[in-house]
């Protein structure tokens, strides 16, 4: 089959497109046709190297962590899925490799595609929807009325965290540039800072919850507008112990994590804040729940552009670059 793979590590390195074996089927497998594919921001830093510490892909490996496609086979012990289903995923972290015409994932990552959507806007959801859920529902619990900032609410994960904080009956405010105020308005955010020329740390003030997906001084500033017992739940970290021993990391790793972050949880107690980091996990049970929200039209897909399949290290380019203006870069399959 063809496929979009990384021989080495290294920005310099790019994507060859070559054959790769079609994936064996484990008995709780079920088998892809990828007929689109998003890009995140995590396949650049795969492919850089960035992540080998917590992922360590053996070169070559097949790029890609999101997709939509048909079923074309399942494993002896597949219940839920069919021949001929419509599905989307985040495969698990050790079975990535969208960038593919074919890929075996696992029956629990998976789930029946949202009918409403085209298999380009299906997959343009699972990583960033999975992760706005994993922090909104799941780590901060947050509830009706409560205020909630997400920054960056033009990004991938920004537009969709925007509608499913809206949805859960938050007052939501964001962070963006310029151009993209009334993207992010008409996404629903309630309040919308230009970060060009705004500090956003002077005029919004006793959140309950922050969505980080910046770091650095977004982060140590977003400490100050939470008010006491509020949460800051950072994507792109310092990590911390519990991330570590989530992984299943050695002592030494878990100790290191620790450090990182040893400064932002000191800052944030000073507060009266907590700190945590989260790296978002594969689950359908999760896509399942999100679906529901997209079928009726509460949550919708935001693409910024589509290209075709064998363009696929040119949308990664244009990616990294920052050129997409609000939303996803899709990839059509052929
Ligand atoms: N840990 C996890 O599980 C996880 C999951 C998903 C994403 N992430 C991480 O989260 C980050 C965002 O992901 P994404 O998919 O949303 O990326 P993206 O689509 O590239 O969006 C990034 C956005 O950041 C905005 N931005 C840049 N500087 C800003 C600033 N100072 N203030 C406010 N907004 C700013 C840009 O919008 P403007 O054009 O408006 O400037 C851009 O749209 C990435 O680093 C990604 O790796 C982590």
């Amino acid at each position: 089959m063809r496929a979009f793979l990384v021989d080495r590590y290294g920005s310099g390195a790019g994507l060859r497109a070559g054959e790769a074996p079609e994936p064996q089927l484990g008995a709780d497998d079920v088998l892809v046709q990828v007929r689109a594919v998003s890009i995140n921001p995590l396949d650049r830093m795969i492919r850089d190297g960035e992540m080998k510490t917590i992922l360590p892909y053996r070169v070559p490996f097949i790029l890609g962590n999101d997709l939509a496609g048909t079923v074309v086979r399942i494993g002896a012990a597949v219940t839920r899925f069919t021949v001929g289903d419509e599905v989307y995923a985040r495969p698990r972290k050790d079975r990535i490799g969208t960038f593919a015409e074919l890929i075996a994932v696992h029956q629990d990552d998976l789930a029946i595609k949202p009918a409403t959507l085209s298999m380009e806007e299906a997959a343009s959801l699972p990583l960033v929807a999975l992760t706005s859920w994993q922090v909104l529902v799941e780590r901060a619990h947050v509830q009706p009325g409560q205020k909630v900032l997400i920054h960056a609410g033009s990004g991938g994960l920004g537009t969709i965290a925007i509608q499913l904080a809206k949805q859960l009956g938050a007052h939501v405010a964001t962070t963006t540039s310029t151009a993209n105020i009334d993207v992010v308005k008409s996404l629903g955010a309630d309040v919308a800072v230009d970060y060009k020329k705004q500090a956003f740390e002077t005029v919004l003030h006793d959140y309950d919850v922050v969505l980080d997906p910046l770091g650095g001084e977004t982060l140590k500033k977003s400490l100050d507008v939470l008010k006491p017992g509020g949460k800051i739940i950072s994507v792109v970290g310092p990590p911390d112990a519990a991330f570590g021993r989530e992984l299943g990391a050695n002592p030494v790793i878990r100790l290191a994590m620790s450090a990182l972050s040893f400064q932002t949880r000191w800052r944030a107690r000073r507060r009266g804040v907590t700190y945590s980091f989260l790296f978002m996990k594969a689950s359908g049970d999760q896509l399942r729940e999100l679906t529901a929200l997209i079928e009726t039209g509460k949550i919708r897909p935001v693409i910024d552009t589509v290209f075709p399949f064998n363009s696929i290290p040119e949308a990664l380019e244009y990616f990294a670059a920052g050129r997409a203006k609000a939303g996803k870069v899709v990839v059509r399959m052929t």
